[in-house]
């Protein structure tokens, strides 16, 4: 459910606020999120989990606005950070050390240090080489390095290929033959400490079976490990729980728990989650003005003033995000992006246009939707892209020398900037018209 962003008297607010006043103070595009909605997620996955004592390490990639890993920070959660950009992220807003993970399958060294300088819960170990490496860096430290080893169950997760990484053939994780040699090594290596199991096997998974077959898959092992001697305390079941981008999408947290829970209090271990996209992902919308109606060919296309760069998901995944006129005279009060949803063809009312909402990009990939039935719409009209606060910002970019947008959180009936939009000037920082210093071949 996204109550959070709903329409009243026929225009849209994020909690207590009308979007089209966060435009008129900030411009648009702007990314406007609730903070109540990451904070609620949260507790709804601790909530549903709780016979497994769970530790929520908020997936710092989905967004890492710093505003939001504060707010998350403060309502207790821990992080999941894939570099050391992120540790220092999560760290800089707050969060204790020892409640950040670090996954990833390229880790190095520098980043190793700097995240067993400060203490953190765990490295989730994805190669052999991995572990030489890390126990290392610890012995110069003369420490020894909590880990855990990323487990590749070879399960299918049933979503987008880009976005699957629990199968055999992904860069993910190790594999059970390779993970049984990975025990000895860590035996034989004398700075590493396996305190724990990983398992991430995709991102936008709506079928809760996935995971129980993830969990099943690697049981197995973990029986074998915690007969071999290992100070063994967590299972970490990844993130990947899905939401709904439309009506019907997604499912309950509660269907995840009912067959996850079972199985993991089987094993004895405390569940840790890194849940990004169910936390965030529609904790936020992107705002834009439309900029132009053109109707070309047998076409009408809307050009609105964000663009792929702002948001990149339907352009690189064809993901479908709700797009839809932040103002519309008749919707019901309460008209939100949810299983009974109104905000579909059906509401486009009397005179619909069927649109392709694209941005001012060079490029034909440059889009937020193609053939929607919405509303007449005309320049200068506010336009809301929904679920948007899951990789949207964390992989927008400059292209086209596009500053990105302004990040706003609300919180009840205020909001406030919690990114300032970038100038010309942030575009070009770092870069020279002439050398500062020339290197000879
Ligand atoms: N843990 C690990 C190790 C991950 O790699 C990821 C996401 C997560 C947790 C969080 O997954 P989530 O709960 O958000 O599903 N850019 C893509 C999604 C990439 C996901 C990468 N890994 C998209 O926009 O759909």
């Amino acid at each position: 459910m996204n109550e959070e962003f709903h329409y009243k008297g026929g225009e849209l607010y994020c909690e207590n606020v009308p979007v089209t006043r966060v435009a008129e103070r900030i411009g648009t595009p702007v990314y406007i999120y609730s903070q109540n909605h990451f904070i609620k997620q949260a507790n709804a996955i601790r909530e549903a989990f709780k016979e497994v004592e769970p530790l929520v390490c908020y997936s710092v990639k989905a967004n890492s606005n710093l505003g939001l890993l504060r707010a998350m920070a403060l309502a207790g959660a821990g992080f999941d950070a894939v570099s050391k950009g992120e540790v220092y992220r999560a760290l800089r807003a707050g969060a204790e050390p020892g409640k950040v993970v670090f996954a990833g399958v390229g880790k190095q060294a520098d980043e190793v240090d700097y995240a067993l300088s400060q203490g953190i819960l765990m490295f989730n170990v994805e190669s052999e080489s991995e572990l030489d490496m890390i126990s290392k860096v610890a012995g110069k430290r003369k420490v020894e390095a909590p880990i855990a080893l990323r487990l590749n169950p070879d399960v299918d997760p049933k979503t987008h290929k880009y976005i699957a990484t629990g199968k055999r053939e992904n860069k993910f994780g190790i594999d059970l033959e390779r993970a049984e040699k990975c025990l000895t090594r860590i035996k034989e290596l004398k700075n590493l400490r396996l305190r724990g199991l990983h398992i991430h096997i995709g991102s936008q998974i709506t079928q809760a079976d996935r995971h129980a077959e993830a969990i099943d898959k690697v049981t197995p092992f973990i029986e074998k490990v915690k007969k071999g001697d290992f100070p063994l305390e967590f299972l970490n079941v990844g993130g990947g729980f899905g939401i709904s981008y439309q009506p019907g999408e997604g499912l309950a947290i509660g269907e995840f728990a009912k067959i996850m829970v079972p199985k993991i209090k089987a094993l004895g271990l405390k569940m840790l989650s890194e849940p990004g996209r169910f936390i965030s992902g529609n904790g936020g919308i992107l705002l834009n003005r439309v900029i132009f109606d053109k109707p070309s060919g047998d076409k009408n296309f809307l050009i609105v003033d964000g663009a792929m760069n702002d948001l990149l998901r339907p352009s690189i995944y064809q993901a479908y995000h709700l797009s839809w006129p932040v103002k519309q005279a008749g919707l019901p009060d309460g008209a939100a992006l949810g299983d009974k949803s109104p905000l579909t063809d059906a509401a486009a009312g009397k005179d619909p246009v069927t649109y392709d909402v694209v941005g001012p990009i060079c490029e034909s990939g440059d889009y937020f939707a193609l053939g929607r039935k919405l509303p007449r719409m005309k320049e200068g009209d506010l336009l809301a892209v929904f679920s948007a606060g899951a990789y949207g910002f964390s992989m927008s970019s400059n292209y086209n020398t596009r500053g990105r947008p302004a990040e706003v959180i609300v919180n009840g009936n205020e909001f406030w900037v919690a990114r300032d939009r970038e100038t010309l000037e942030d575009q070009v920082r770092g870069e020279r018209l002439t050398p500062r210093e020339t290197f000879k071949a």
